[in-house]
Parts: C-alpha cells; sequence; structure tokens
C-alpha cells in the first residue's frame, strides 16, 4: 500500500501551521513589524481593547528596497482558519476591525468585535494589519500577520 502512505504524508503537510510571513500575493511584503500586539497562543476576548504598536524598520523578513515609499492607511483585520492551498488563501471568516490607521501614528487601538460569526475552531484566529504603497511601482501591500490566537 506505498500509495496510501504517500497520500496521508501529502495531507499531513497540508495541515501544518499556517505560515504567517508567506505573501498572500505576488506583490505582498512581509514589512510591517508588529512590536505589542496580540500574542501567538493567546486568548483575548470579545470586546476587548488591544493597543498594537507597528513600524517599517527592516528585519529579516523584508529587505528594504521598498522603505522610501509611505504607506498609506493601514487596516486592521480578523481572519479565522488561515491556511494555503498553493498560492491561493484561505479562511473560514474575515472581519475588518479598524480601517484609517494613519502610518505616522505607528499605534492603534482595535476592538475585538463582540458580534463576531460564529466559527467552528475559537483557537485559530489570525490578525493582520496591512497598508499599501501607492507610489511605489506596482502598488505592493504591505502586511504583518499575527496569531494563532483565541477570541472567547
Ligand atoms: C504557540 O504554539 C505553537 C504550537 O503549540 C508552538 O509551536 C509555538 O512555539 C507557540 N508560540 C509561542 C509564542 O508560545
Ligand atoms: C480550517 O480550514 C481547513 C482548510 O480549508 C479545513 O479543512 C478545516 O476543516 C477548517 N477547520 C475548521 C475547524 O473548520
Amino acid at each position: 500500500m506505498k500509495i496510501a502512505v504517500a497520500l496521508s504524508t501529502a495531507l499531513a503537510v497540508t495541515v501544518s501551521a499556517f505560515d504567517k510571513n508567506i505573501p498572500w500575493g505576488k506583490r505582498d511584503y512581509p514589512c510591517v513589524n508588529v512590536f505589542q500586539g496580540i500574542p501567538d497562543n493567546s486568548t483575548v476576548s470579545r470586546g476587548a481593547k488591544i493597543d498594537i504598536k507597528f513600524n517599517r524598520a527592516p528585519t529579516t523578513h523584508c529587505d528594504d528596497s521598498l522603505a522610501k515609499y509611505k504607506g498609506e492607511a493601514y487596516s486592521a483585520w480578523l481572519y479565522n482558519n488561515l491556511s494555503r492551498d498553493r498560492d491561493n488563501i484561505n479562511f473560514d471568516q474575515q472581519v475588518k476591525v479598524k480601517g484609517d490607521i494613519a502610518e505616522s501614528d505607528g499605534a492603534v487601538t482595535i476592538t475585538i468585535p463582540k458580534d463576531l460569526p460564529a466559527v467552528d475552531d475559537k483557537t485559530v484566529w489570525y490578525l493582520r494589519l496591512d497598508t499599501t504603497l501607492s507610489t511605489a511601482p506596482q502598488m505592493p501591500s504591505l502586511f504583518n500577520a499575527a496569531g494563532p490566537f483565541t477570541i472567547n
């Protein structure tokens, strides 16, 4: 039964943890650093207010060729059960929690919505903070993804 063994190995790979630093699309770069936010594997409550602090300092995830371009207003999004299928990002729920965040602020307070949609697994929420560089060639997006964490 060699074929059965090979199939189950392939399945094990697809359910491995979501890699947060891999871009979500062709012109998406992991160039936003969140240095205060929701820790991995932590638990937050609906209605909780959370201070997020961020910058665009160069990191090992990101080369700094885009550093000279200013980011447009940032947005913060919650995603439940992110997974990757080749080049596609899949998720069970997506909720925008905040928009119009100025890059120059470097900080934002988000509120975990009280009326989140029902999910099958409340331990696999992620927070994506992203922006676009409208003056850079091909208008790339920059992001940070944090998680997984639990929302109670
Ligand atoms: C979160 O949990 C995963 C899986 O148990 C573990 O690999 C990872 O190191 C944990 N991260 C932190 C920051 O505790
Ligand atoms: C999470 O997503 C994966 C892949 O789309 C799916 O197979 C799995 O059933 C989902 N988990 C839950 C708890 O819904």
